[in-house]
């Protein structure tokens, strides 16, 4: 037996993301759901993921589509029922896929029965307690509390009637909870131990670095994009050291559990240092590297993360993880078709011309890089179709709080969120039951990118997920362990990995020749006469 083999499963797994409004529709609702996940559970298998991340299933006015949690312990109706979920759990179970739920602690729904008790305690009620109120500045407190800005846009502040004013740092139906409150984190505790009870592998932990907020809650005092991840180690609201005693009971909990039970952080933070304090070894297991996922199409930029992070996840013991896409960010086949391929993708900037082509072609480069690195990697639904950003969605379709709050000058996340096409030659594609309108639209063009139609074409990104996802799990040099980098020419991106594996991704305008190997295992594109062309990966047996 392999290193590999014996290893804790999440050391390497490559964890599938369902957002599942947009994965498969089984009632013919145009919304995805629990029933439509099931019917899809071969689907997964055969892809050759080891486990799914779930976006959140639990009662919601769907303001921030689920992200507005009203019930920690519930299901929507529109996705199903506990019971069907607990039925799910299990199958996905029998065909060896572990299950990962999202869970939301930073603010909970404005429908939520503790926002609700909250606001009808009135102030200095112990159930005002759980929240974040205060009285606002100015003669009549008319004013909010301090400068914060929402993600969303807008100030972070809502005044309520009785004049106070809550704290969301997401949109006026997201209030922040108080996590100095003891209840606040017995009732979170809870939850885990609910649906761990029922089965789940683990966590994804929404804005886990937002939690705890500075004492007196000073303001921010600059301005700038508040979507990107601050560069400041002082920040009043994001990555204090408050957030680790609150992980580090969290991760006793999952202790209690047999069977690896893992978390995982979504924390936009400044750089690999600061995200390895979140993956101590008496913390979370991982952690999204959203480095990685911003760094541009450049050899040189991409080398560096990959170190930087290798080396900081490295000194804490705690694996590496790789994403290129999420439902946060713009698909990545449209990030690398235009000449500025950094950051999380130019929603502003959608007149920017974009090849699509040359976007696939970096993709699949990509996609054989991601899956080639020392530790797991995420794969979000579509990416494995190469399914790029829908960014002709009308402008009255459009669902995301970002479009409102932003005064109609950012189209916001849907583009990268329309219900996935899967057969067929018109919509929805398979999603649901034909004649049913999806919550979004999907574009005509998707005809050519179900999986049915990409099924058995070897040139399709789809049958390239499968092969390396395939020989991921067969090879004994891939998943955990180290890499090491061969010289190149400037451009290109060389390592080997052992035993016997080399993966070549050339980034350079140049076609770059080969080292000497005994065969090429898989390529991202046409290899000839031992050169890679541009924009190309390729895993060689050496
Ligand atoms: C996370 C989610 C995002 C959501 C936000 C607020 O960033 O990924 O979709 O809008 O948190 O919960």
């Amino acid at each position: 037996m392999h290193a590999k083999d014996s290893a804790p499963w999440w050391r390497s797994a490559v964890i599938y993301q369902i957002y599942i409004r947009s994965f498969a529709d089984g009632d013919g609702d145009g919304v995805g759901d629990i029933a439509g996940i099931r019917s899809r559970l071969p689907y997964l298998r055969d892809l050759g993921v080891d486990a799914v991340w779930i976006t959140p299933w639990y009662p919601s006015p769907m303001v921030d589509a689920g992200y507005d949690v009203a019930d920690y312990t519930g299901i929507d109706p529109v996705f199903g029922t506990v019971a069907g979920a607990e039925e799910f759990i299990g199958e996905a179970h029998d065909h060896g896929l572990r299950v990962i739920l999202d869970i939301v602690p930073n603010h909970t729904s404005d429908k939520h029965a503790w926002f609700e008790a909250a606001l009808a305690g009135g102030p200095g009620s112990p159930e005002r307690g759980r929240y974040v109120f205060r009285t606002g500045k100015g003669a009549s407190g008319e004013l909010p509390p301090n400068d914060w800005q929402g993600m969303f846009g807008g100030s972070a502040w809502t005044r309520v009637p009785d004049g106070e004013w809550y704290l969301h740092l997401f949109a006026e139906a997201q209030p922040d909870l108080n996590w100095e409150n003891t209840e606040v984190r017995r009732d979170f505790e809870k939850v885990l131990a609910f649906w761990f009870d029922r089965g789940v592998d683990g966590f994804r932990i929404d804005v886990a670095h937002g939690l705890i907020k500075q004492e007196g809650l000073p303001d921010v005092g600059e301005s700038g994009d508040v979507l990107e991840p601050t560069k400041r180690e002082d920040h009043p609201h994001w990555d204090r050291d408050g957030v680790h005693e609150i992980f580090r009971e969290w991760r006793k909990v999952a202790d209690r559990y047999d069977g690896e039970r893992i978390f995982t952080a979504e924390a936009w933070v400044s750089g690999p240092k600061r995200l390895a304090r979140y993956v101590r070894p008496d913390e979370l297991q991982t952690a999204f590297n959203f480095d990685y996922l911003r760094a541009p199409w450049e050899a040189a930029k991409l080398r560096e993360v990959i170190d930087s992070s290798l080396e900081a996840l490295g000194e804490v013991g705690a694996p590496a993880t790789w994403v290129l896409s999420n439902h946060d960010v713009v698909r990545h086949v449209t990030r690398y078709g235009r000449a500025h391929t950094e950051g999380r993708g130019p929603r502003a900037d959608e007149t920017a011309p974009l090849d699509l082509d040359m976007g696939r072609r970096r993709a699949r480069a990509a996609a054989l890089l991601m899956l080639a690195l020392p530790g797991g990697a995420y794969v979000y639904q579509g990416e494995e179709l190469g399914l790029a950003e829908v960014e002709d969605i009308p402008e009255d379709q459009l669902q995301d709080p970002v479009w409102e709050r932003s005064g109609h000058t950012s189209r916001g996340r849907d583009g990268c969120r329309v219900p996935i096409p899967w057969s067929g030659d018109a919509p929805p594609f398979g999603f649901g039951p034909d004649g049913a309108a999806t919550w979004l639209p999907q574009p005509e063009i998707w005809k050519d990118l179900t999986v049915e139609a990409e099924s058995g074409d070897p040139a399709s990104m789809l049958e390239l997920y499968r092969a390396a996802l395939r020989l991921r799990r067969e090879h004994p040099a891939l998943g955990e362990g180290d890499l090491h980098w061969e010289e190149t020419p400037e451009g290109v991106l060389l390592f080997s990995r052992t035993p016997g594996f080399v993966c070549a991704v050339n980034l350079s305008g140049a076609p770059y020749t080969l080292p000497a190997h005994t065969g090429v295992l898989l390529a991202s594109g046409p290899v000839e006469g031992g050169a890679l062309p541009g924009d190309t990966a390729v895993w060689l047996a050496v």
